[in-house]
C-alpha cells in the first residue's frame, strides 16, 4: 500500500475491475493546454492493453511505486521522480512490478481523451466506481473515442468487439455524452 494521500480534485473515475482510479485535475482547454489527471494503479493490475493515441502525446510522472511502460519494443522502468513522454502515434502498454500501488501524474496535450473520460466521470459520479449500468454508455464512448481518434486498442479483435457491442447499444438509443467545459473550475467534491 502506498501512503500517497488521495488528491482533492473536481472529478474522479474509479474502475474497480481494472484496479484503476483517475483523479482529474485540469482541462486541456485551460491556459497550459494540458489535460492532467492522477492515475492510480492497484497492486497486481497493469492498466489498459496496447493502445495508441494518434493525435496526443501522453506524459507520465511517477509519484510512488514502480511502473513499466512498453513502447517501440522497449521496456522503460520508472520509479518515483521519473518522467516519460509517449509521443502521439506510438503504441504503448504497461507493466506493474512489485506489490505496491503505483501513483502517476499523467497529462495529455489535447482535448480528445478528456472529451471521452470527463463526461463519463461527470455522468456517473460514484465514489465506489462505475455501476453496471455504465457498461453500454462506456462501450459507446470507447467506440466514439476510436472514431474521433482519441485512442485505439492495438488489437483488431478488441476493436471489432467494441464496434459490434457499441453498434448494438446504439440500436437502443445509447449515444456518447457531449464534451464538458469548465469542469476543472468546479468545487472539489
Ligand atoms: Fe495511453
Amino acid at each position: 500500500m502506498t501512503s500517497t494521500p488521495l488528491p482533492e480534485t473536481p472529478l474522479s473515475l474509479i474502475t474497480p475491475e481494472s484496479g484503476e482510479s483517475f483523479f482529474f485535475r485540469s482541462s486541456a482547454r485551460g491556459p497550459d493546454g494540458r489535460f492532467a489527471f492522477q492515475w492510480r494503479l492497484a497492486a497486481g493490475k497493469a492498466g489498459p492493453g496496447p493502445h495508441v493515441h494518434p493525435f496526443e502525446s501522453e506524459t507520465f510522472a511517477v509519484v510512488s511505486g514502480r511502473l513499466q511502460i512498453f513502447m517501440e519494443g522497449r521496456c522503460h522502468e520508472l520509479g518515483p521522480g521519473d518522467v516519460l513522454v509517449v509521443p502521439a502515434g506510438v503504441t504503448h502498454h504497461f507493466g506493474h512490478p512489485g506489490t505496491e500501488e503505483c501513483v502517476v501524474e499523467v497529462s495529455m496535450d489535447g482535448t480528445r481523451m478528456e472529451d471521452q473520460f470527463v463526461p463519463l466521470a461527470q455522468h456517473f459520479r460514484s465514489p465506489s466506481g462505475l455501476p453496471l449500468k455504465a457498461v453500454p454508455l462506456t462501450l459507446v464512448h470507447l467506440d466514439h473515442a476510436m472514431r474521433e481518434g482519441s485512442t485505439h486498442a492495438d488489437s483488431a479483435i478488441l476493436r471489432g468487439l467494441i464496434r459490434a457491442m457499441a453498434a448494438f447499444f446504439r440500436l437502443f438509443g445509447v449515444r456518447p455524452l457531449p464534451p464538458v467545459s469548465g469542469w476543472d473550475r468546479a468545487v472539489a467534491v
